[in-house]
């Protein structure tokens, strides 16, 4: 009796405590785990595994170019974007409404109470949100800190970039670059505030007068079918197929491996006559990223366990990698564009002819493309960031995300939140150092002026190439082929010599075969078999 009463405590325990989940609560933690919705965070600057990360002595950055990704924004009009989260808002809005005044439908009860009384805020407009032009300012004023002050040698206390020099003379006003959609276009005029500085001077100017005077934008359009390095999809008209899509299909038959318990625990809280189907638990974690990107808050965010935010995150990881990356057949054709650019202006030399995304009436000429600019921003998505890594055989990135694999693997490196999230920077910087083997530093430090560590323009004239995204120094020693070495030889911070980077993209263009993988015909199987293309079409069926 006894002994068989402790029996049926300890099986009660044992049931609650299985039956009890650990839902996550931090919320920095959750919105690390949103894909390309994800909050931004530098990532550490050994991130992505190169260990030496300080500038070596005798080194300064020369120039540095940024593809600077847009920020928080509205949902957008995809399946898996704002149409799947507006599908369950109004599912749930009828279903309240229909019952609204009926005392025999029960209520939303336990953490789903919010329910209901919820109206769903948002439109898939895919608009910047002030918390979006938070992030961007933000960079701005980075880019200026780590890149603008030794860059124009800043005078004591200098806060941002001025545009007269001391003798009284004026720069010539930097070219910079965005397409035309909305969100761009505001991303770099928040971006701008903070790099170029009008509303924090000594002076204030309540107007902002004439703040713009330091640049000059160059607005490519974006939207048809014109040609555009930062929005290449749309010269890209294979893009415009199926294919387009493969790794947003990959994300409906991985819900049910992840969102099952989930779903289960949603529907102990709804009135009979609700029913949750795994769509709904998705937008449940989709609505969660999209309401605080854009007020700061929701209900919807800690409903989940680590394991379902992982698994969230790994639906997006799939999604980018099987849309604009290795796993796509035109990967690396939507990268090429801007990866033609950044080799143009490292060896500066307009581009006069056109075989890809670039439209060579804008890089053909000073007043669009200029070159020897100390540096160079360009406005643009997140997908261009992933084709352009692709492009150049970037192959710590050649990591497909598993299709089926649950919780994934924690260590994978194809980890949207740390490759894309809003804000997201890949920052190409120009190095000048004194010898040709200068020896590597550890740890970071500082550059309070140009000319701490010995630099000295003068006899700077060894050029090398080092890449950070979002911080994290890139592993250019994994680029493929070896010209920036290899895990066992070469540089081990992240350093590639400049003539020897610019000859390990030289065969970018043809593994992009743009001209097939965007123009040709070719057929598609199995959408969603996760086959490596190594981010280029070169056959006519699969
Ligand atoms: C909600 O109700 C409207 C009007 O009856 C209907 O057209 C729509 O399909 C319903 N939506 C969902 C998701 O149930
Ligand atoms: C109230 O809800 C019940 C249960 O869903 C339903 O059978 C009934 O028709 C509803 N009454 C009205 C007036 O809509
Ligand atoms: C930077 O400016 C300071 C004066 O503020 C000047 O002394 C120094 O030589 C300049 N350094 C370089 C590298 O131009
Ligand atoms: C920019 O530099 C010039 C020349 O040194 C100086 O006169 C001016 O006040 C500076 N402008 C700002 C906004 O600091
Ligand atoms: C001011 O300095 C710049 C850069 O050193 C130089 O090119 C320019 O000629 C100078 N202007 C005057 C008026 O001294
Ligand atoms: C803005 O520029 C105009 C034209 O160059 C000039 O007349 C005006 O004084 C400037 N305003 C300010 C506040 O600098
Ligand atoms: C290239 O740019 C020029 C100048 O902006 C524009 O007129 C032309 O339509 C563009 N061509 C393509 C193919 O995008
Ligand atoms: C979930 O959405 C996908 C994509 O639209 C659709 O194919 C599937 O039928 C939906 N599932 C449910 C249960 O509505
Ligand atoms: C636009 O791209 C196409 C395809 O690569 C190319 O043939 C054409 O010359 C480009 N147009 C311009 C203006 O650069
Ligand atoms: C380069 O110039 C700096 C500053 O004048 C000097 O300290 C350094 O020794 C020089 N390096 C070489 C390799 O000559
Ligand atoms: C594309 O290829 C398929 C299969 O070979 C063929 O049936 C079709 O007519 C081709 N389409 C075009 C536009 O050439
Ligand atoms: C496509 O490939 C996937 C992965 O191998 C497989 O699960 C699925 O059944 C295939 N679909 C078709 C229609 O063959």
């Amino acid at each position: 009796m006894l002994s068989s009463s402790i029996g049926i405590a300890l099986l009660l325990s044992a049931i609650s405590v299985s039956a009890q989940v650990n839902l996550l609560t931090d919320i920095n933690q959750i919105s690390r785990s949103w894909g390309q919705v994800s909050v931004y965070a530098d990532n550490e600057e050994d991130y992505f595994g190169v260990e030496y990360v300080g500038l070596p002595d005798g080194c300064q950055i020369e120039s540095a170019s940024t593809l600077q990704r847009h920020a928080q924004r509205f949902p957008t009009s995809y399946i898996d974007d704002g149409v799947n989260d507006q599908q369950f808002a109004d599912k749930l809005s009828n279903f309240t409404k229909a019952a609204s005044g009926n005392s025999s439908v029960g209520l939303f009860t336990g953490p789903l109470s919010f329910l209901n009384g919820y109206q769903y805020i948002m439109q898939d407009t895919g608009l910047l949100t002030g918390i979006g032009a938070i992030t961007e300012f933000q960079s701005g004023v980075s880019f200026w800190n780590r890149y603008g002050r030794t860059l124009f040698n800043a005078s004591l206390a200098q806060l941002a970039y001025n545009s007269t020099i001391d003798n009284g003379t004026a720069r010539p006003p930097v070219v910079i670059r965005t397409t035309s959609q909305s969100r761009i276009q505001n991303t770099q005029i928040s971006w701008s505030l903070g790099f170029f500085g009008p509303s924090f001077r000594t002076i204030a100017s309540p107007t902002l007068a004439n703040w713009t005077a330091p640049f000059e934008r160059v607005v490519i359009p974006e939207g048809g079918t014109e040609n555009n390095t930062l929005a290449s999809y749309d010269s890209c008209f294979n893009d415009y197929s199926a294919l387009g899509y493969m790794g947003d299909d990959d994300i409906f038959t991985y819900l049910p491996k992840y969102l099952g318990a989930a779903t289960k625990r949603m529907q102990k809280y709804a009135p009979s006559g609700f029913s949750f189907n795994y769509n709904d638990t998705y937008a449940m974690q989709s609505i969660c990223a999209y309401e605080y990107n854009y007020i700061g808050m929701s209900d919807f965010c800690f409903l989940f366990t680590a394991d379902e935010w992982a698994g969230f995150e790994n639906t997006l990881d799939m999604e980018y990698y099987y849309d604009y990356s290795y796993g796509n057949p035109t990967g690396r054709a939507q990268g090429i564009g801007y990866l033609q650019e950044l080799i143009a202006r490292l060896e500066h030399v307009y581009i006069t002819s056109s075989n890809s995304s670039v439209n060579s009436t804008i890089d053909n000429n000073a007043a669009t493309f200029p070159l020897g600019q100390p540096f160079y921003a360009d406005f643009s998505h997140d997908d261009i960031i992933i084709s352009v890594l692709t492009a150049m055989s970037m192959d710590y990135f050649k990591d497909p995300p598993s299709l089926s694999q649950y919780p994934p693997n924690p260590n994978r490196h194809f980890n949207l939140a740390n490759l894309t999230p809003f804000g997201a920077r890949l920052i190409t910087e120009t190095i000048g150092c004194s010898v040709p083997d200068p020896a590597p530093v550890k740890d970071f430090r500082t550059q309070y002026t140009p000319t701490q560590y010995g630099y000295d323009a003068d006899n700077a004239t060894y050029k090398f190439i080092r890449m950070r995204l979002n911080n994290g120094v890139l592993p250019l020693n994994t680029i493929r082929g070896g010209g920036c070495g290899t895990a066992n030889d070469g540089r081990v911070d992240g350093m590639c010599e400049l003539s020897a980077f610019i000859a390990s993209q030289a065969t970018a263009y043809e593994l992009s075969n743009y001209d097939f993988a965007c123009f040709g015909n070719y057929t598609i199987a199995n959408l969603t078999s996760g086959q490596d293309y190594d981010g280029a079409a070169t056959m006519a069926s699969y």
